[in-house]
């Protein structure tokens, strides 16, 4: 039976992630220290997947990894707050740098392929509109400390697989959103937007909302990783639609799914937020044979369905 590790597990595309693992018959377990908050452990339950609570900076980690022994590592755990980021780069580096290193040393050690988890949003920064949809030949341009730290992960990735024999695939992901997303968060749009719908309260667009992102359905994020466990050593590949929405559409779309006829409330932009993002999976398509299959309606319908039945 092959065995899976999921760091960052209990998170919210980890536990999606853990899901289709059981389901492909897969010995799984996770690490995560639950940073993220334990409302996804009830998942795991139903999954019959236990979690080791651990930090991937510990030695713990690595002493687990090597017990453990699993043919496969989908390594999620990270701390993926933009703005925290910038306002506390040392504990973003401890936790995507040394946290990373801890994880892709005791693979090594062990003969664990690395499946890891980065941006294509934050790596490739604020790209020439003309390269948009961007693939992986983009130059990298990151503009916060967390996308630099996902900007060195592929480097370190890199120094493993030529000095250790690691075998990896790194997928530079969009925006992803569906069920089981935190909607206290400062992230995901979709979550925050379709909750505060759904209680008839104001949504918030930061700018004029024409500022556009790859909205990528987490049920094809996963199936891209599975696809990644056996193709494509030592490459990145960009995982999103190829298609822009702006964060108006979005909210029209999300409105028009809850029966809210209100208008979003536009406040000052944020400094640094990236005007335009999207990525071209072309690369993923010839070499893992994946593609997006969620239409957005449909992906935005069943995110609303799930967000009703926490309200
Ligand atoms: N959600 C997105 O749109 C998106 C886009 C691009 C990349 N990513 C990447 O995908 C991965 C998963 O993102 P997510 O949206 O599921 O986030 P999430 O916060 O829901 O999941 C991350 C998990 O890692 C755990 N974790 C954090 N620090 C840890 C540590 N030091 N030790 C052990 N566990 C720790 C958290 O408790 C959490 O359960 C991250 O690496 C993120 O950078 C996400």
């Amino acid at each position: 039976m092959t065995r899976a590790l999921v760091t960052g597990g209990a998170g919210f595309i980890g536990s999606h992630m853990v899901d289709l693992l059981v389901a492909t018959g897969r010995e799984v377990r996770v690490i995560d220290n639950l940073t993220s908050g334990d409302q996804r452990l009830r998942f795991l339950e139903a999954a019959g997947v236990g979690v080791d609570r651990l930090d991937i900076r510990d030695e713990a980690s690595a002493r687990l990894i090597e017990e453990f022994r699993p043919d496969e590592i989908y390594h999620f755990a990270a701390q993926m707050d933009v703005r925290r980021s910038v306002a506390d780069p040392i504990y973003d580096a401890e936790v995507n740098v040394v946290g990373t290193l801890r994880v892709l040393g005791a693979a090594a050690k062990v003969g664990a392929r690395v499946i890891s988890a980065s941006s294509g949003g934050c790596i490739y920064g604020e790209a020439d509109p003309q390269r948009l949809p961007l693939d992986e030949q983009t130059p990298k341009n990151p503009d916060s400390p967390y996308g630099i730290t996902k900007m060195v992960m592929e480097d370190y990735l890199r120094f493993y697989r030529e000095t250790g024999g690691l075998s990896y695939a790194n997928l530079a992901l969009g925006n992803v959103y569906g069920p089981r997303q935190d909607p206290a968060g400062e992230a995901g749009v979709v979550a925050i937007f379709g909750l505060r719908l759904l209680k008839g309260e104001p949504c918030s667009i930061f700018g004029d909302g024409t500022q556009t992102r790859d909205y990528l359905f987490v049920g094809d994020v996963v199936e891209a990783f599975l696809a990644a466990s056996s193709n494509g050593d030592g490459e990145t590949f960009n995982i999103g639609t190829g298609i822009e929405t702006s964060v108006n559409e979005l909210y029209s779309r999300l409105a028009a799914i809850c029966g809210v006829e209100a208008d979003p409330e536009f406040k000052p932009a944020r400094a640094g937020e990236l005007h335009r993002s999207c990525l071209n999976s072309a690369k993923a398509g010839s070499i893992l044979g994946w593609s997006p299959q969620k239409d957005l309606n449909r992906g935005l319908s069943e995110t609303v369905e799930f967000l009703r039945s926490q309200v």
